[in-house]
């Protein structure tokens, strides 16, 4: 049997979007890899639904670590991930992104004998209240090979004293996701017809962010700007929900205002569909504030920082907060601006670009 070259460390809906063109691709070159799922995310809304939509193998592990505290998770990722990479001793490691299953790969891949491949590294919201901060610090300090999708995200980890040859800046592989999915998106997806909406007659909201939906205040802020600024307009918000956020409606007692339509969480099809026909993006995801940036759809960002100063940078988005006038404001703004922004995360060629450096 040939060597295996890599392994893929994944654990969450947005990292199995993310490495899906670099998975796909070691497919198409017929590179020896295998994928270890930590289980971070295991409802099939979450997780299943992706490797079938985005025709992903089945992982070749699943730890099953589930929900758990920060650190009983994360321990038990890093105990379960170390003794497969020992077993299967790969030449390298890739993680995505920033999660609890990111760090779990990283402190067991840095400290064996293979080398380890931090995809989308050089992001920072200088706020060390989200875990995600953390996550992406120590990956980054820790990484073999750092692939920041822009120079802007390079220039941090320079700050930060990561330069160097084993830095290269490759674009993010979400462009090649959402490039790969858009079409097919618009041929097979009836996401519009299934909730009665017409194209560019609403709004889309994602909220799932620790700091936002663990929070009364903070949430309710948001459901409220959100549906101010939906009756002032006229028009309805769609709002695909995290089971994170649906719990805690439920724990809070919030109610939900009538312009606001709560739906299960979507595939990534029915969600790309979405994103494209808005009228504007109300989030405070990472993935999600870039996919509006590339389709040319406005987004406001319900936080008070960003890791993805590029897409204001640009003109596509806008940082509101979660003060209800906040959003209104930062919306009505967003909505009069003209929508020809370029793209700041690359053309779409990330994943071989991050192959071609690592092999
Ligand atoms: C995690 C990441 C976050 C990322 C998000 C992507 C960390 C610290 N956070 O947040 O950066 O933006 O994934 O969606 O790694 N739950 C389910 N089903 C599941 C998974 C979770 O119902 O499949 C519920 C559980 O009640 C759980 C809660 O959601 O307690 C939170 O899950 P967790 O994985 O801890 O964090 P996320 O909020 O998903
Ligand atoms: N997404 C999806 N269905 C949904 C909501 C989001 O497919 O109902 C996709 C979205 O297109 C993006 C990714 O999930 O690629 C973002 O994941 P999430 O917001 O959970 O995490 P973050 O990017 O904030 O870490």
């Amino acid at each position: 049997m040939s060597k295996l070259r890599i392994a893929f460390v994944l654990g969450t809906r947005p990292e199995i979007i993310k490495l899906s063109p670099i998975i796909r691709e070691c497919r198409n070159q017929a590179i020896p890899h295998i994928i270890i799922h930590t289980g971070q995310h295991y409802s099939e809304s979450l997780d299943s639904v992706f490797f079938d939509q985005l025709e992903l193998p089945a992982p070749d592990y699943n730890l099953k670590a589930g929900s758990q505290s920060h650190g009983k998770q994360t321990a038990e990722m890093i105990t379960g991930i170390e003794k497969i990479l020992r077993k299967e001793s790969p030449e390298h490691v890739l993680v995505q992104g920033d999660t609890n299953s990111v760090l779990a790969g990283v402190i067991a891949a840095s400290k064996l004998e293979m080398t380890l491949g931090h995809v989308e590294a050089g992001l920072r919201s200088f706020d060390r209240n989200m875990p995600e901060e953390v996550n992406r610090v120590l990956a980054d300090h820790a990484s073999d090979y750092l692939f920041p999708p822009t120079d802007q995200s390079a220039r941090l980890l320079e700050a930060e004293g990561i330069t160097g040859d084993h830095v290269v800046v490759t674009g993010n592989t979400i462009v090649d996701a959402v490039y790969q999915n858009v079409d097919l998106a618009e041929q097979k997806s009836t996401v519009l017809e299934q909730y009665d909406l017409e194209p560019d007659e609403f709004y889309l909201l994602t909220a799932h962010r620790a700091e936002n939906v663990d929070d009364r205040d903070r949430f309710s802020g948001i459901l409220q700007g959100v549906n101010e600024l939906a009756a002032q307009t006229n028009l309805d918000a769609i709002y695909p929900i995290h089971p994170r956020a649906q719990q805690n409606i439920e724990e809070f007692g919030l109610d939900i205002p009538d312009r606001i339509q709560l739906i299960e969480p979507l595939d990534f099809l029915d969600f790309l569909y979405l994103e494209n026909n808005s009228r504007l993006i109300f989030t405070d995801s990472g993935g999600v504030q870039e996919e509006a940036s590339i389709l040319q759809t406005p987004c406001v960002t319900l936080r008070d920082n960003t890791e993805r100063p590029e897409t204001i940078d640009v003109g596509a988005n806008q940082l509101v907060g979660t003060d209800p006038s906040g959003i209104v404001n930062g919306a009505t703004v967003m909505m009069t601006r003209s929508q020809d922004w370029s793209n700041p995360f690359g053309d779409g060629t990330a994943a071989t670009t991050i192959l071609d450096v690592i092999l």
